[in-house]
């Protein structure tokens, strides 16, 4: 295979669309696909020595690869010392990173206000003896527990409360400790914002939101610098198996070619909604770090270049915010985010988040967002008592 990191001659100050559209591409050849068709193999010709690159297909896969040089070349562009690893789903990227680096007697700090399996994850770390703390996305507030931890988990901007935290100024006291620094990167893209160039050692994320935008598959990842670290990620990949088909990295590296075209008008269309829902008397706690008067919107437009689509808020009751939804015509009922098809949801139907009854998670779609906004102010006076 005669793939290529920057293909066909990509200049290298290349714009992100660009990126995008090229991402992890190999290099023509004729008769081929642009992008070949996804390898279903469980195993490869194999005479000889068993050395890779395809060898069995837990290990690798060549529709992986090309997928992971198209995420790791927007995370991280123009580095080639960084490593990028795909996963079947998001919580097993996240699982993987937190049992492969941590051991009996460390302490992890994760944030209190982060995706709602998380607690879940804590409670299997505590089993294995590993320390947990928590503390808040906002205010920084991680920085008081980060003494003698061997990793922050971050989580910015936090799903679903949208707080987001100085991630350069959390990774220099961590790596002042010498703590590791993992930030789920789910909400935001590589496009919305780059933790490594932030500092962090890794960025962690669901593929199945915005990264693959279309509700359709499940997908994560992890990227960080080549080294003891990623190795360990790849040892624990391969152990416990928890790899992506080859279908869904297929879908999943389509899908990246129209990422920057989905985040652009999905940012869009969320800043459109979220200044409609600020006029209204019965929202209240809006949130959405692209206002520029959302408490995080300073500390967001220095580390995020584009700032999501999901926007957060308030109704009185757990009722209004069921009529809500129910009459919201363009906008599912589904949980999930950052899908072209917008959806949204009372987050506190599962019962994991510390949040108000009436508090809804929306996230903008692909959608004219004049049909948006009128939709959701329309189903907002429908839902009135
Ligand atoms: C911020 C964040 N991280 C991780 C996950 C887990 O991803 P997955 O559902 O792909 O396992 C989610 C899922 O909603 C999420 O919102």
């Amino acid at each position: 295979m005669s793939d290529s990191a920057t293909p066909g001659g990509l200049p290298g100050d290349a714009g992100e669309g660009t990126r995008a559209v090229r991402a992890g591409l190999p290099e023509p050849v004729k008769y081929e696909p642009t992008l070949p068709g996804p390898v279903f193999a469980a195993h490869y010709h194999l005479p000889g020595e068993p050395t890779g690159p395809y060898t069995y297909g837990r290990d690798e896969n060549p529709t992986w690869t090309r997928l992971e040089r198209a995420i790791g070349g927007l995370e991280a562009p123009g580095r080639d010392d960084v490593e990028t690893l795909a996963f079947a789903s998001g919580m097993a990227a996240i699982s993987a990173l937190l049992f492969s680096q941590l051991r009996a007697g460390d302490t992890v700090v994760l944030p209190s206000d982060g995706y709602q399996a998380l607690p879940l994850v804590s409670a299997q770390l505590e089993a294995y003896g590993i320390g947990v703390r928590t503390a808040p996305t906002g205010g920084d507030a991680q920085l008081d527990a980060l003494d003698g931890a061997r990793l922050l988990w971050i989580e910015s901007p936090s799903n679903p409360g949208l707080d987001v935290c100085d991630i350069r100024r959390l990774v220099e006291a961590a790596h002042a400790r010498g703590a590791l620094v993992a930030v789920d990167n789910t909400l935001a893209t590589p496009l919305g914002q780059r933790p490594l160039e932030l500092g962090a050692d890794f960025s962690v994320a669901s593929g199945t939101k915005q990264l693959t935008g279309h509700g359709d598959v499940l997908l994560g990842y992890v990227s960080g610098r080549a080294g003891e670290p990623m190795t360990a990620v790849r040892r624990w990949r391969k152990i416990v198996g928890a790899i992506p088909g080859p279908m869904e990295a297929w879908l999943a590296h389509r899908s990246i070619a129209t990422l920057q075209l989905r985040v652009d008008r999905q940012a869009a269309s969320a800043l459109a909604v979220a200044e409609a829902l600020r006029g209204r008397p019965e929202v209240t706690g809006l949130r959405y770090p692209g206002l520029r008067d959302d408490p995080a919107h300073e500390v967001a437009v220095r580390q995020m270049r584009r700032f999501g689509c999901v926007v957060s808020f308030t109704l009185p009751t757990r009722a209004r915010a069921e009529r809500f939804l129910e009459a919201l015509r363009l906008v599912d009922d589904a949980t999930s985010f950052g899908g072209v098809r917008s959806t949204a949801e009372r987050r506190g139907r599962w019962g994991g988040d510390a949040v108000p009854e009436g508090f809804v998670r929306l996230s903008v779609g692909a959608e004219d967002p004049e049909d948006l906004v009128a939709d959701v102010l329309r189903a907002l006076g429908e839902s009135a008592p």
